[in-house]
């Protein structure tokens, strides 16, 4: 008989505790202790096996073409080229985005069986789903099952090229006394599904869901286990669906791929910047827009101020897609090298489409908008800001430049506004005029007209 004990585990760094605790000595995040059971009969003593095997690298063989492909494309590319034989990958996101429907979709093209073991839904309303969806694949199959032993039976007995996981949380290995979502459940749980994948070559896709605080629900840990981390993004009142790798150990991560949610599911967008301007109000105060590179692909995307004077002493700095801390420096550079008075005003910021951007060249698109909309005028929709923003109010340079103004004159732009840093970069282009900006005060200048 195993005999077992109550410790406490960080759903963030799994470090252990014999107590609860309310921040973590290890990562220092808060509240992060959950009760856990752990087994504590006598480890079996160390053998060294009699029989090892092992292999010449030439011997290996392993091509790229191995991958199988999912025929969505932007699913494929942020997965690095398709899926990889033997390997797992996370796909992560908050309930209800549509984690399951895209895994659904990803299964309906493929050439391969694929085993969809759903713990959350019933057989037939995954049917319903599908028919949804109008998938008719014939190797399509479907397990409601949510012990482990017996999925990875039904594996062993169906041999898919594909397995997906929906979701880890309801799943639980029988031998272990912890109840399913546990840490240690989904811990043990994926790493079999990792050995089991590797020995057999089938690739795996676990769903997880993320708790409100950005983890993914005790599987934060996951991350080191699995091969490839993906979480699926989009805020609820958008129908655009944002798809990050934030790991990949057979592809980059800096690919996006971005859907649209409808009625008969998730279709991709091929050419985001179109969508991220759709919507765009003609000429309005405080909307610049600006290009951010998302992997190897440029977006074109409206990046939207709004000032008001602050009634209180302290004023609100709020803002969505982009860092709060980033804005509030880029407001100091604009009130000390522009001259353009927001201390004492209230910034609303946003980035347009519910785009999340880390990237510096949006800098000075943020500080002209906030300009724009401070001294109430507007910026020609036909021109394209670009540039990081230094503390100096110097233009900085930034990548990927000739990219950037490829698709922005793809798109019918006339004007660009770009760090004279970057002018070495360029060949001049016939449509797209563009202007060299050195600092701040000058790109207001071309942009808004003297601040006077
Ligand atoms: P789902 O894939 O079930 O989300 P998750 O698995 O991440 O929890 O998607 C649920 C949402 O997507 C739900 O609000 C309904 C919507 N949806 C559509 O709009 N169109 C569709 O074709 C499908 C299948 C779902
Ligand atoms: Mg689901």
């Amino acid at each position: 008989m195993s005999k077992s004990k109550i410790k406490y585990i960080c759903s963030n760094c799994a470090y252990e505790s014999v107590r609860w605790l309310g921040k973590c000595p290890e990562c220092d995040s808060w509240n992060s202790f959950t009760e856990e059971l752990i087994e504590t009969g006598r480890r079996k003593s160390f053998k060294v096996p009699q029989k090892v095997s092992f292999h010449k690298i030439t011997e290996i063989t392993a091509t790229e073409e191995d991958r199988i492909k999912t025929g969505i494309t932007e699913f494929d590319r942020v997965l690095g080229g398709g899926l990889m034989p033997g390997s797992v990958v996370l796909l992560g996101g908050d309930p209800g985005i549509g984690k399951s429907t895209l895994a659904m979709q990803a299964s309906a093209n493929i050439k391969n069986k694929v085993l969809y073991v759903t713990g959350e839904e019933s057989e037939k309303q995954i049917k319903l789903r599908s028919s949804r969806l109008k998938i008719t694949s014939d190797e399509f199959y479907v397990l409601a099952e949510t012990e482990l032993g017996q999925i990875i039976a039904s594996i062993n007995n169906l041999d898919p090229a594909v397995v997906i996981i929906d979701s880890i949380q309801t799943m639980y290995r029988s031998e272990l006394e912890n109840s399913p979502g546990t840490i240690t459940q989904i811990r043990e749980c994926t790493s079999l599904l990792m050995e089991e994948a590797k020995k057999k070559n089938y690739s795996v896709i676990i769903i997880g869901h993320v708790t409100k605080e950005g983890m993914i629900a005790g599987p934060k840990l996951l991350e080191h286990i699995v091969d490839t981390v993906i979480q699926f993004e989009g805020e609820s009142n958008h129908s655009f669906r944002i798809l990050r790798a934030q790991k990949n150990r057979f592809g980059s991560t800096n690919e996006i791929g971005v859907f649209e949610m409808h009625e008969v599911g998730l279709r991709e967008v091929t050419n985001p910047s179109e969508l991220f301007l759709s919507e765009r109000e003609k000429q309005t105060p405080g909307s610049v827009i600006t290009s951010s590179m998302e992997g190897t692909r440029p977006i074109l995307l409206e990046v939207q101020a709004l000032v008001t004077p602050s009634n209180y002493g302290y004023p609100q700095r709020v803002s969505t897609g982009f860092d709060q801390r980033r804005l509030s420096i880029l407001l100091a550079v604009l009130e000390k090298r522009a001259n353009i008075r927001v201390s004492s005003a209230n910034v609303f910021l946003n980035m347009a489409g519910g785009l999340r951007i880390q990237e510096p060249a949006v800098d000075l698109a943020v500080c002209i908008s906030t300009a724009a909309s401070l001294l109430n005028r507007v910026v020609d929709n036909q021109t394209v800001v670009i540039g990081e923003v230094g503390l100096g109010g110097e233009i900085r340079s930034v990548g990927n430049i000739e990219k950037r103004i490829q698709e922005a004159e793809k798109l019918g732009f006339t004007r660009a506004i770009i760090p004279s840093g970057n002018e070495k970069g360029i060949k001049s282009s016939g449509k797209l005029k563009i202007a060299f900006v050195e600092n701040l005060s000058q790109a207001v200048e071309l942009t808004i007209g003297r601040n006077t």
